[in-house]
């Protein structure tokens, strides 16, 4: 087998290879302009993500967001994307990489262990110890390759990284242009056309306001929201799971009932408020879009694994506690308020059926 088929079969392949059909049929029909190192013009990225008639939206977003999210790629300026977790940054700065250099996998994850080696470059040591500082020593970074081959590269919860890593980029994106000082001859790598970088930040973590002013003026911010609309999150969660099924093999899905039970729940414990607009309880934990995504995975896999049917209102019960509770004993009482309050109030079998599993919640 090859690398692609084996990546292909992987349990998460990137963008580029699980789309690969949709994008080369976008290069082939793209009459678009298209900017400086790019794959595609501004228009078949945004039929990529957005959708088109004969290609899945991807990302429930504003397009404005996406045409925003382009310009600032196209110019000298970073992106970053701002919002809560499960909102999807991640999945769009994938698919934006995916679709304007062709690979999305030049990622540097943000930690509080990431350090300046992992941004820039480092070095094979026995190369290194043998021939001293060389071309052939030198161990590239996501960041490096990027600028050197004109590519995006993302930087994943960039606020993560202490501020002193995070500073490492300021010269990079200014100057557009990396250093390696240890090098006699070329020891400057230039920026090629395409090069830009996008960054992610979960406004749960340590804040954006950590970041220095100089580094926050590198960059453009785009804050990316939760789905607002009730019906299009029901129809992304549908499709996601429709697409991760598949990827399992599983021929069957939960009924739109049991979707609809799951997607309410998840609104009315993230926003407090029920399709009315009474006023309940919110959870503090984060039950976002992305979760919903997993719990109706996991319902449909309970139905298909543990008894051959297509996933019942009790199975979201059973995966609400350890999704959304986590190990927030306050929120699990909320979840329990939620349904024997809200849920046996609403009419539908699918909402009896919540109702009476609440005895599945842990203690
Ligand atoms: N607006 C959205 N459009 C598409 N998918 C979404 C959206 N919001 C959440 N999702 C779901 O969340 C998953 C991606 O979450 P992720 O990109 O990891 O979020 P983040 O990086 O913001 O924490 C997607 O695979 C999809 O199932
Ligand atoms: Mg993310």
């Amino acid at each position: 087998m090859t690398d692609r088929t084996l990546a292909l079969k992987s349990q998460r392949p990137p963008a580029e290879l699980l789309y690969a059909d949709e994008l080369a049929q976008l290069a082939k029909h793209d009459s678009g302009p298209v900017p400086p190192g790019w794959r595609l013009s501004m228009k078949a990225v945004m039929r990529f993500i957005g959708g088109a008639p004969d290609i899945r939206r991807k990302i429930v977003c504003a397009p404005s967001l996406l045409e925003r999210a382009m310009v600032t790629l196209a110019s000298n300026r970073a992106l970053l994307l701002v919002g809560e977790p499960g909102t999807a940054k991640s999945l769009l700065s994938e698919l934006l990489a995916a679709a304007i250099s062709g690979t999305s996998t030049l990622t540097i994850q943000g930690s509080a262990a990431t350090t300046e080696d992992q941004i820039k470059y480092g070095w094979n040591y026995a190369l290194l110890l043998n021939d001293g500082p060389s071309p052939r020593a030198l161990v590239p970074s996501p960041l490096y390759r990027a600028l050197r081959d004109g590519r995006i590269v993302r930087f994943e919860e960039i606020t993560r990284c202490p501020p002193e890593v995070q500073d490492g980029l300021l010269s990079i994106l200014s100057e557009r242009l990396l250093m390696v000082p240890e090098l006699a001859d070329d020891n400057a790598v230039f920026a090629a056309p395409g090069f830009n970088l996008i960054a992610t930040a979960n406004t749960r973590d340590r804040g954006v306001n950590e970041m220095s002013a100089a580094l926050k003026r590198r960059f453009a911010f785009e804050t990316v929201f939760p789905i607002a609309d009730y019906d299009e999150e029901l129809a992304l969660v549908r499709s996601e799971l429709a697409r991760l099924l598949a990827q399992d093999q599983i021929a069957v899905q939960p009924s739109d009932d049991v979707l609809e039970v799951l997607v309410t729940t998840f609104r009315e414990l993230r926003t407090g408020l029920d399709k009315d607009g009474n006023a309940g309880e919110r959870l503090s934990t984060v039950v976002s879009t992305a979760e919903a995504v997993s719990v109706a995975h996991a319902v449909a896999l309970r139905g298909h694994y543990l008894r051959g049917d297509a996933g019942r209102p009790a199975d979201i019960v059973e995966a609400l506690a350890g999704a959304a509770a986590k190990d927030n004993a306050d929120d699990l009482k909320k979840i329990r308020r939620y349904i024997e309050q809200r849920a046996s109030r609403r009419k539908g079998e699918h909402w009896q059926a919540f109702h009476a599993a609440r005895h599945l919640l842990p203690e």
